[in-house]
């Protein structure tokens, strides 16, 4: 069923006529240009196409429109501030974390999630919230060494 519905993406208003069954992954690529989250596997598994729900990371792959009526969306494009890289942006430029860059995406979105939520976690609830995305470059380790880099400045800052 096509019908109207309204997103704050990235602190903007945006309306959309859908398809209520789309996924957001969709939407946000080929209706709002937002190409930061990416088509992986399309199944949940992969966790390339993350974004932020209402704060919470999630997968937009399988998230139907219809469900997110007025829902508030952050995209990897929504992170700066004022021209201004997010903290876990620099700690993971810092690391070099990324090798060919495609889990970036999920990698950024679950670990700005991670430290919303718990400013100061252990090495295995990194672990446990990197999870959900699969680095094929198998750069876990430099991924969870820039979360524990991003959480320490944030407590000395
Ligand atoms: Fe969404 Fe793989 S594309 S989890
Ligand atoms: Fe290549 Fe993670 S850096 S998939």
């Amino acid at each position: 069923m096509i019908e109207k519905i309204k997103l704050l993406i990235n602190d903007k208003k945006r309306e959309f006529e859908v398809d209520l069954e789309e996924p957001l992954l969709y939407i946000l690529r080929e209706d709002a240009n937002l190409y930061g989250p990416k088509y992986g596997c399309g199944m949940g598994q992969c966790g390339a196409c993350m974004v932020l729900v209402d704060g919470r990371a999630q997968p937009s792959c399988l998230l139907t429109c219809g469900n997110l009526h007025e829902a508030k969306i952050k995209t990897i494009e929504g992170l700066a501030k004022n021209g201004n890289p997010h903290p876990l942006q620099e700690a993971f430029f810092e690391v070099q974390a990324a090798q060919c860059g495609y889990c970036l995406n999920g990698m950024l979105i679950s670990a700005v999630s991670l430290l919303e939520e718990n400013p100061s976690p252990s090495i295995s609830e990194i672990k446990e919230a990197l999870n959900r995305v699969l680095c094929r470059c198998g750069t876990h380790s430099r991924f969870i060494k820039a979360v524990q880099l991003a959480s320490e400045k944030s407590q000395n800052a």
